[in-house]
């Protein structure tokens, strides 16, 4: 939530202050809006190798797969990086598994999620090979052998189990709950495990479970990791032979807002590696030779890695309050409209200016929650000045719209000194697509 008092900045490995003014990697932030205009997403590719080193070290010693969320940010250039680092590719839709396809991601390390895979998108799926596609209902189970069947082929899926796992998160962000729509519930799960054994056209690949984003209770994530591997030996007693054992995502980033800091990666690691040996999956440090420990992590990959740069159109002052109206909004960036998310907010000269009083960092958008924060302490900012809302890497870009007929904003990938524009900026004339 905008704690509105807040005015905390989480420390950043690829933004930095020289002489007065903010640097992504190498390169100013002055100069990118100068050539690429705002609002812009600005992408820090060292600061991705960074968290994925830092994601997968914390599963050292185990085989291990991590399977990014491309729903977090789908740049292809994104997903490439990633891809050329060994990850793979956590997809839920049609349109991710071709892009991850398109990206290089090798077939065999690409998994399907969702609660609503239409038969166009399973089709996909099946054509191209993925490693598993998650099911998350009977109705899909069926689907999925009735396409198989006509196919002549045997198709390898997973169960998606619900876990009944209160995460303790944001409402909207938490999955694992009964009555939310996501996954099966385990006697569900037990009775199509056995359908899968019977049918000449499906095999059992996966068991997974996802409980929610942003996990910071790490009882919670262990208890879900115990459960989701019980239910994988169970699997694997009644004669199946899955090997992907995914425990899903949620591995969080400081946004700044914290009262409490997260648990590190190294101790998410731990809490999974707690999960796998209570439920006697992982037994002196190892696993069954023949099993993959698969994780699906979004936001801890990309969050931290990218920036929104913004302009300051106009300040006003209406009743008691300073309204600061930036040209970003909450088409570039809806966490704060969507979930009352906490996002830092640094103006580009003199980020460590001493704040004035509070602002309301507002876009152009015709809706009050059109808000990047609300009562925030800032400095002085005037007409022209650049803001940097931090954090944005994570279902920023990814969420963005085309409302109020705005084009989208163009997304830029630092590297050192080097600038790769990676979504060029949206036109007028793009907004209405004629085929
Ligand atoms: N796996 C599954 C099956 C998921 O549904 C998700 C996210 C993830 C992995 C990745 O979760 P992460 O590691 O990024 O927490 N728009 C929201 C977040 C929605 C997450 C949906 N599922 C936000 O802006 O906070």
């Amino acid at each position: 939530m905008d704690r509105g008092s807040r005015t905390d900045v989480p420390p950043s490995a690829w933004i930095s202050e020289r002489e007065g003014a903010l640097f992504a990697e190498g390169v100013s932030f002055d100069s990118l809006a100068a050539t690429q205009k705002t609002p812009l997403h600005v992408v820090s590719a060292s600061a991705i190798r960074e968290a994925y080193r830092s994601i997968d070290g914390a599963l050292e010693g185990l085989p291990h797969l991590v399977c990014y969320a491309m729903k977090a940010n789908g740049n292809p250039a994104i997903v490439k990086l990633l891809a050329g680092l060994g990850a793979g590719i956590d997809a839920v839709s049609g349109g991710e598994v071709h892009w991850a396809l398109r990206s290089g991601v090798p077939a065999d390390r690409i998994v399907m999620s969702g609660v609503g895979k239409t038969d166009e998108e399973l089709e996909l799926a099946f054509t191209s090979g993925i490693r598993s596609i998650h099911v998350e209902s009977a109705s899909e189970l069926e689907v999925i052998e009735q396409l198989a069947k006509a196919r002549g082929e045997r198709v390898r899926v997973g169960l998606r189990i619900n876990p009944d796992v209160d995460p303790k998160t944001h409402p909207y962000i938490a999955t694992g709950i009964h009555g939310t729509k996501f996954g099966l519930e385990l006697d569900v799960a037990r009775t199509l495990a056995a359908r899968i054994l019977a049918s000449d056209h499906l095999v059992l690949e996966a068991v997974t479970s996802h409980i929610g984003s942003q996990l910071g209770d790490l009882a919670a994530l262990t208890e879900s990791v115990d459960i989701t591997a019980r239910f994988f030996a169970w699997c694997r007693s009644e004669g199946h032979a899955p090997r992907m054992l995914d425990v899903g995502g949620g591995w969080p980033i400081a946004y700044g807002d914290e009262d409490t800091a997260y648990p590190s990666y190294v101790r998410i690691g731990d809490a999974i590696r707690e999960g796998l040996v209570r439920a006697g999956v992982l037994v002196d440090g190892r696993l069954p030779s023949d099993v993959l420990l698969t994780i699906e992590p979004g936001r801890a990959l990309v969050g931290d890695a990218a920036a929104l740069l913004t302009r300051v159109v106009h300040v006003k002052t209406q009743g008691d309050k300073r309204f600061v109206v930036v040209d970003a909004a909450m088409t570039e960036l809806i966490r704060p409209a969507l979930y009352g998310a906490y996002h830092a907010i640094v103006p580009v000269r003199g980020p460590s200016r001493e704040a004035i009083g509070s602002a309301e960092i507002v876009g152009p958008v015709c809706e009050t929650g059109d808000f990047f924060a609300e009562a925030r302490p800032l400095a002085e900012v005037s007409r022209g000045d650049l803001i940097l809302v931090r954090g944005t890497g994570a279902y920023g870009a990814a969420m963005s719209s085309e409302y109020n007929a705005r084009p989208r904003a163009a997304e830029v990938l630092v590297d050192g000194e080097g600038v790769t524009v990676i979504r060029a900026r949206g036109t007028y004339d793009g907004l209405h697509p004629s085929r």
